[in-house]
């Protein structure tokens, strides 16, 4: 639950970043797009904060910790609008791929609740898979 802390509150961190650098042809739709993205996953971070605590573990939130923690790595700030595209495809697997862990770790614990939420969290990180790779198809044609 940690790494998947970690790894929301850097794919948020990375979606924001891009959300104000991003330039060209599309800026309007990019801006637009990325903010949405890191509304949204920004929401849930206290979310799965408290879910740590439900476990009675402390929930950690300082830069290096989370550094440390998460999967995501750093890239440059303002690449070209579609790497930017294709890092946060790639993040937002990564993202889940730590979900789907703690998923197996909470179904082998029963705690229904926490699992519950991460079956959630992995149907939004679905639908923003997809949305990102629809925009990568436009450098594919
Ligand atoms: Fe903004």
């Amino acid at each position: 639950m940690k790494v998947y802390l970690a790894n929301n509150v850097a794919l948020g961190m990375k979606a924001q970043q891009y959300h104000w650098n991003v330039e060209g042809d599309d800026f309007a739709q990019h801006h637009e797009f990325l903010g949405n993205l890191y509304t949204e996953v920004d929401g849930v971070t206290d979310q799965i904060g408290e879910y740590i605590r439900t476990l009675d573990a402390y929930a950690p939130l300082s830069p290096a910790r989370i550094a440390e923690l998460t999967t995501i790595n750093d890239t440059d700030p303002a690449p070209e609008a579609m790497v930017m595209i294709r890092n946060l495809f790639n993040d937002n697997v990564k993202v889940i791929d730590s979900i789907v862990e703690a998923f197996r770790l909470a179904e082998r614990y029963s705690e229904i609740g926490l699992s519950n939420f991460l079956q959630d969290r992995v149907a939004v990180h679905k639908k923003h898979q997809w949305m990102l790779r629809s925009i990568l198809k436009k450098e594919e044609k």
